[in-house]
Formats: structure tokens, sequence, C-alpha cells
């Protein structure tokens, strides 16, 4: 199947593992995926305000020093008690060692402190935004979304980052402890992922732009 008029993309991370993920996804599409790293392409400060802005930074960049056209994720958690914190500074939650265990005690902490005990006080959401970016300037945006609650303590050793404090609607258990293959069916990244597959798959030879 031939996703787009272009055979070459660049995933626009420095994260292997995101890197990883998207070629896997992108595998069945006969795209040449290579990432921002392997073409040593510079890595953007995410000075935006919100996941777009973001994702959109990192894509643009991407596009426009590699002159190929880019895929960017931004991604987090954000928890409704704490009005959609820590949002896009999920990563940043967890200091300088990168450290979750510390940011999901973080999470706790503060929903505690808002005395939010009830699962119906611990909604969160993970969202994800995929971005695509052509060199000539044009842009598409793509948003998933999976709901739930955040439990305490953390339980599970499998995924990443906030994984094992969340647990999405319909299901008892938390994402650290869900199967990989469980957990890619119903994640943010799968949602936005599809609804970028769905656009471009429908639209016709000019690959889904606007
Ligand atoms: P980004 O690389 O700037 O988009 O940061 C994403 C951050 O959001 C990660 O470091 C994680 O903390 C969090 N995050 C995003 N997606 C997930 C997920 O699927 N599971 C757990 N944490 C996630």
């Amino acid at each position: 199947m031939k996703l787009l008029p272009e055979s070459k993309l660049v995933v626009a991370s420095h994260n292997a593992g995101k890197v990883r993920e998207f070629a896997d996804l992108l595998r069945p599409f006969k795209l040449d995926v290579v990432s921002a790293a392997e073409l040593g392409l510079p890595e953007p400060d995410e000075t935006g305000a919100t996941f777009v802005e973001n994702s959109l930074i990192k894509s643009r960049s991407s596009a426009k020093t590699s002159g190929l056209l880019a895929l960017a994720d931004d991604s987090g958690l954000a928890v409704e008690a704490l009005d959609g914190e820590p949002g896009i500074y999920s990563a940043r939650w967890a200091g300088p060692d990168k450290d979750f265990t510390v940011a999901m005690k973080k999470v706790n902490d503060a929903l505690q402190a808002r005395g939010a005990v009830e699962d119906k006080d611990r909604r969160a959401a993970f969202i994800c935004v995929l971005s695509l970016a052509w060199p000539d300037g044009q842009t598409q945006v793509f948003e998933g979304k999976v709901e739930g609650t955040i439990v305490w303590p953390p339980h599970g050793t499998h995924g990443f980052g906030y994984d094992p404090v969340f647990q999405a609607d319909g299901h008892d258990i938390t994402f650290g402890e869900m199967d990989p293959q469980e957990k890619h069916a119903i994640s943010h990244r799968a949602d936005a992922f599809n609804k970028m597959l769905e656009h471009l798959t429908t639209r016709n030879d000019d690959g889904g732009r606007q």
C-alpha cells in the first residue's frame, strides 16, 4: 500500500524508542523511514504552549532542515483535577534524571493535596498530537486520546513514563500491567496514528494535504 506520493519520511525525534515505534507502525506503507538523529538534524527547543505547537515545532524543523516530509509526536498526561497538568511538561516532571517514580508520586501528591481520593476525582487522559510537515511549509495535525483514572500505588513494569498509574476506562489493570500489544491497540498514540492513516488513505494523489 502506498500512503503518500513521497517515498521518504523523517521521524522528527531523537528518542530511539519513539522512532522504532513509528518505523514499526509505518512498515506496511512502503516508506523509507529515517530519524532526525540519524540525519544529524538539530533538536529544536519545545517552546510551545500546547501539544499541537510543540509537535509542529518538531515536524517543521525536521522538514525544513532535511527537505523531507517529517512526522512528529508530542504527548503527555493531562490530569483533570490538576487543570491538565503535567500536560506538555510530562517529561519534565520526571526531573533531570528522568525518574518517573518521582513524576508519578508528584501527580499523586498533587491529587491528594486537593483531596482527590475517589476514582471520579482522579480522571486523566493521555494525549498524543502527531503532525506531518512538508518541506514547502504545509502541515497536518492529528490528535489522539485515551481516557482513564490515576491509580495509586503504581502497578506493573511494562511500558514507560506514567503507565503504571494510568488505568484506561473499561480496564481493571494499568497500562504498566498490560501486554504491550494490548496497550498499543487502545493508546493515544494508536488513536492519533489511526486518524492520520484514515485521512491519508481516504485522500487522493496529493497525499492528504489541505
Ligand atoms: P515528549 O517526548 O516531549 O512528547 O514527552 C512525552 C512524555 O509524556 C513522556 O516522557 C512521558 O512522560 C509521557 N507519556 C507520553 N506517552 C506516554 C505513554 O504512552 N505512557 C506513559 N507516559 C507517556
